[in-house]
């Protein structure tokens, strides 16, 4: 697979993904593609933690039937990069005020795969799989952060599985 999306975005959007802030870099996506190519990942509803520009849910949409994603801050630009690429329809955005309104949400809904890109403090990290951890299949951005590979360990010590590490990404499963 390769989507090229980010380079689209960037020409659509003024250069979104290189402003200061912005998270995924366009040389990440094919490693992004990749990945979920060698896992045959799939999912009919996808929790993402960590919405910002809403950039990597463009991306999900492609390997997600449905997505729900969450952040702390609203970033506006996010619904005109949906709207450009026609995919709105598929994702359900929350602006959360803390960790228990996000926990509250998630304990009430099945889905069956996530993607953490929220928070890389390691107790963050944890708290989010702890949430997520269920569903079986989890996909991780930031993998060359110390805080990142320490979180997964540890899940791995708790629920078993493996990783699969491609650059920045790794994906967890214990199916
Ligand atoms: C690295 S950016 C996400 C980038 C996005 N996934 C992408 O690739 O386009 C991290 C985002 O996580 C959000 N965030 C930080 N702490 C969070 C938390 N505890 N719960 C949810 N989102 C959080 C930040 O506001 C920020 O927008």
């Amino acid at each position: 697979m390769n989507r090229n999306y980010l380079n689209k975005i960037n020409k659509a959007f003024d250069n979104a993904i290189t402003n200061p802030g912005s998270i995924l870099l366009s040389n990440d996506e094919q490693d992004f593609w990749d990945i979920l190519e060698d896992v045959s990942f799939s999912a009919k509803l996808l929790i993402e933690i960590g919405t910002a520009r809403g950039i990597s849910t463009v991306l999900l949409t492609e390997v997600a039937e449905e997505i729900w994603t969450f952040d702390l801050q609203d970033y506006p630009i996010k619904k005109d990069i949906w709207n450009y690429f026609k995919i709105s329809h598929k994702i359900y955005s929350y602006i959360i005020k803390d960790y228990l309104e996000l926990a509250t949400i998630i304990s009430q809904v099945d889905f069956d795969a996530a993607f953490i890109d929220g928070n890389h403090n390691y107790d963050w990290i944890v708290c989010d799989t702890f949430l997520l951890e269920r569903c079986g299949y989890i996909l991780f951005h930031d993998y060359h952060l110390e805080s990142v590979p320490r979180a997964i360990d540890r899940l791995i010590k708790r629920k078993g599985g493996e990783v699969f590490v491609k650059g920045k990404y790794a994906f967890w499963t214990n199916k």
